[in-house]
């Protein structure tokens, strides 16, 4: 009986092993991001070799609230330069798989198809992630492999990255972008041919981004467009002002929260802070209790 038994089960068990590495791979892996509770901290080079290593990085925030939600963006540079995938695990909070090239398996992210290189040789994914609703240290692990499409494991490398993000009850939220001690809002240029702005700003304390809110000069001022994201570096190139007249204002975040928008001169010469703009624009809600210069 036993005999019989295990044979049933070796004959069950073999297509199974053979269709795995097609399933598995190029569509995706979990368990191999480098973190050292999955298979001992291997990741993509226990099976993938001989190609160039490329640069991983993970970019998102070091600092945040609990239970707060951010979205990190891993980047694979150099290596094959032809196309990429992830697996990316976190010791706390939970992943979610808001890149359609992306899935979640196992409460790993790891890609659906090799994802191709962008103009710059670039294989970029965006990762989701919910911090914990208690305070503490939170790794996340990511492994990013630059391959070939030669269908094979050979001819690529990975590297991997890590991000250690502490997760605090109350964390200070941005303050005001171009405020009073920082460069001001100036145009820098404009593109004849295209009409498109460069702008430059001084980046504000506790952002990692900034936006640029827009509002019609006609009748009472509300913001109506919006670019949810420039960016943290203090300059922006390519800001289309469309026709008309309009008023626009940068506004620094840090994923979740808007900062101050600065003050304006009310009815009877008093400086109040700017109404900010409706959620529905770049899905931000304001914090100016948490701010981290001091209102002014
Ligand atoms: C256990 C061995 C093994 C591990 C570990 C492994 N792979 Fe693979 N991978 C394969 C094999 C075999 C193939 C080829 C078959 C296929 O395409 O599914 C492959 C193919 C791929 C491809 C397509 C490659 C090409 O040139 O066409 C990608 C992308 C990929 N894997 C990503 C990853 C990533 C990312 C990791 C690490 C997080 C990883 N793999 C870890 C075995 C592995």
């Amino acid at each position: 009986m036993r005999a019989i038994t295990l044979q049933g089960l070796l004959v069950g068990l073999l297509p199974l092993v053979c269709t795995a590495p097609a399933l598995a791979f190029s569509s995706g892996i979990t368990g191999r991001s480098g973190n050292p509770a999955t298979n001992g901290g291997l990741f993509c080079n226990s099976c993938h070799a001989g190609g160039a290593a490329p640069e991983v990085t993970l970019t998102g925030p070091s600092l945040v609230a609990t239970g707060s939600t951010h979205d990190l963006v891993l980047a694979i540079r150099g290596g094959q330069e032809v196309a990429g995938g992830l697996d990316v695990s976190a010791t706390g909070g939970t992943l979610f798989p808001i890149d359609p090239g992306t899935r979640l398996q196992n409460g790993e992210i790891t890609h659906l198809s090799p994802r191709n290189v962008d103009a710059q040789g670039t294989v970029s994914f965006t990762v989701r992630w919910t911090a914990p609703s208690t305070p503490g240290t939170v790794t996340l692990y990511a492994a990013g492999n630059s391959v070939n499409r030669n269908f094979g494991p050979s001819g690529d490398l990975a590297a991997t990255t890590t991000q250690v993000i502490n997760v605090a009850d109350t964390v200070p939220a941005p303050g005001e972008a171009a405020g009073a001690t920082l460069t001001p809002l100036l145009v820098t240029g404009r593109d004849a041919g295209t009409g498109l702005l460069s702008l430059s700003y001084g980046v504000a304390c506790a952002a990692t981004g900034h936006r640029l809110y827009v509002a019609a000069l006609a009748g009472p001022p509300a913001w109506s467009a919006a670019v949810c994201e420039i960016g943290a570096t203090g300059s922006y190139a390519g800001f289309d002002p469309g026709s008309g007249s309009i008023a626009f204002i940068v506004v620094a975040h840090d994923g979740s929260r808007d900062g101050s928008y600065g003050l304006d001169r009310g009815s009877g010469g008093i400086e109040t802070e700017r109404a900010p703009a409706p959620a529905s624009l770049c899905s931000a809600v304001q914090d100016l209790a948490q701010r981290c210069d001091a209102a002014p």
